[in-house]
């Protein structure tokens, strides 16, 4: 069965966005992964993505064809899904799941087989999977930058619950590594 891992990039105190919702400050190293055994094994580990409507949104929908680094069946989550569809092919297809994030966890299992479910943001997601006890894995990239203020990914209260295990820490270029696996 797949598991259901929840990764993402943080600034050293704590942001997953600025106050822009603007990521670049987080991801200098965007171009240097590329290629890299730690890039390669992500991707080689992931049969479904799994993401919000916002996160969805950060870039062209048309673009995620050809250039995003997981070219598999994309899951979002969303209360309407958009009126045009984007653009896919027979790996990367996308479904908008709009009857809650156990019904998108449970399409994206189905689709990645073996491979992992990649849960790649953003924070209203990650959290509503945390709460139902939906994620095996966390995977925090700690990059050496202050935001000072922006969007928390794990900010909210009822997350205290949320018991985690050290797997691994990994020295990546400028980042660090985090893998945690939920209890
Ligand atoms: N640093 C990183 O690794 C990283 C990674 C990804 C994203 N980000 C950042 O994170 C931000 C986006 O994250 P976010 O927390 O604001 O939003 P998000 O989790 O990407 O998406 C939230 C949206 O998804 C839809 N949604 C959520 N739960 C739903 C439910 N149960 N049923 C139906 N629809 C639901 C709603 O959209 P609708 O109501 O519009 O349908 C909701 O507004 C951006 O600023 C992005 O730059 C950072």
């Amino acid at each position: 069965m797949a598991k259901v891992i929840v990764g993402a990039t943080m600034s050293l105190d704590g942001f997953v966005a600025d106050q822009a919702g603007g990521v670049d400050r987080l991801y200098p190293d965007l171009v240097a992964l590329r290629g890299t055994a730690y890039m390669n094994s992500l991707i080689d580990e992931t049969g479904a993505v799994l993401m919000g409507r916002r996160t969805f949104e950060m870039g062209d929908p048309d673009s995620y064809v050809g250039d995003y680094e997981f070219q598999v069946p994309i899951f979002v989550v969303t209360h309407e899904p958009p009126r045009v569809r984007p653009k896919e092919d027979e790996r990367l297809t996308f479904t908008f799941v709009t009857d809650g994030v156990e019904s998108a966890v449970a399409q994206a299992k189905s689709a990645a087989g073996d491979r992992a479910v990649q849960v790649v943001g953003g924070a209203n997601i990650a959290r509503q999977l945390l709460e139902a006890g939906l994620v095996d894995e966390l995977r925090i990239d700690v990059m050496p930058v202050l935001l000072g203020a922006g969007l928390r990914l794990l900010d909210q209260s009822s997350l205290a619950n949320v018991r985690l295990e050290k797997l691994d820490v990994q020295d990546v270029g400028v980042r660090t590594s985090l893998r945690f696996r939920v209890q």
